[in-house]
């Protein structure tokens, strides 16, 4: 695998001031080399999305939210966001159905339609779907990611425009991952179904969960995979640099 045209996804989380919107100098730099060649994406906490927007304006990094509301018309829904208002702040992406926002009650019925909505505002989806630690061990991985796609694409007509992340939720924040025959195995998988089932000519497909600099490599014979959704390990610029770096061969 070569970091060529892959994603770096870096998702803050509830993490940051715009304090550190300054040290991402470093980023630009680098982002700035002729041979990088991928696409790198920070999806900051929604109150520092302007100031990235401003931060990166005129670089080829681009800037998402972490969620939105399900429903996008304004109106009395205090402390939400939709993705209309997303997108005007100059969002380009926007995660959904990420399983810390599927655990604070996004069902997959809400995932559908935030992701409706955001594709009407011509927002790119980063959509999650992973299977949990009990139904891995129940061996339902295949059943819960089946699932978690067909009802987050149900009435999707445009899916050129989302990203694939497979986040064994087991696998985030833990320090544990899949070892490499079964990253294969699930990639291989979901990229089939993709193809076959959804009609997706050249799926995009992400892998999420504890990737740091140390494990990067156990991903280098692993084809299927687009790039990676990076929690903590992006906090600090030089270790997510480092990740980036570690790509090539
Ligand atoms: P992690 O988070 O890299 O900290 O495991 C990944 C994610 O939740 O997207």
């Amino acid at each position: 695998m070569t970091n060529k045209n892959k994603y770096f996804i870096a998702n803050w989380k509830m993490n940051g001031t715009n304090k550190l919107v300054n040290l991402h100098k470093k980023i630009i730099k680098f982002a700035k080399k002729k041979k990088f060649k991928s696409n790198i994406i920070y999806c900051p906490p929604s109150i520092l999305v302007e100031s990235f927007v401003h931060a990166f304006k005129k670089t080829k990094i681009k800037i998402g939210a972490q969620n939105c509301f399900h429903k996008d018309k304004f109106g009395p829904y205090t402390g939400q966001l939709s993705s209309k208002m997303i997108r005007s702040s100059g969002c380009e992406y926007i995660i959904l159905g990420h399983s810390e926002s599927r655990a604070h009650g996004d069902s997959n019925k809400i995932i559908n339609k935030k992701i409706i909505n955001s594709i009407n505002n011509k927002l790119k989806i980063i959509l999650c779907f992973g299977e949990t630690s009990n139904e891995k061990i129940n061996k339902l991985t295949n059943k819960v990611i089946r699932k978690q796609i067909s009802s987050a694409l149900k009435n999707v007509k445009n899916k050129n425009n989302i990203l694939f992340a497979y986040e064994p939720v087991w696998s985030i924040g833990t320090g544990k991952i899949l070892n490499e025959d079964n990253l294969k195995k699930y990639f291989l998988f979901i990229k089939n179904l993709l193809i076959s089932k959804y009609n997706i000519k050249k799926p995009i497909i992400l892998y999420g969960g504890s990737v740091n600099s140390n494990n990067i490599k156990l991903f280098k014979n692993i084809h299927n995979i687009n790039g990676f959704l990076i929690g903590s390990a992006s906090l600090k610029i030089n270790k997510f640099i480092d990740i980036i770096k570690k790509t090539y061969i």
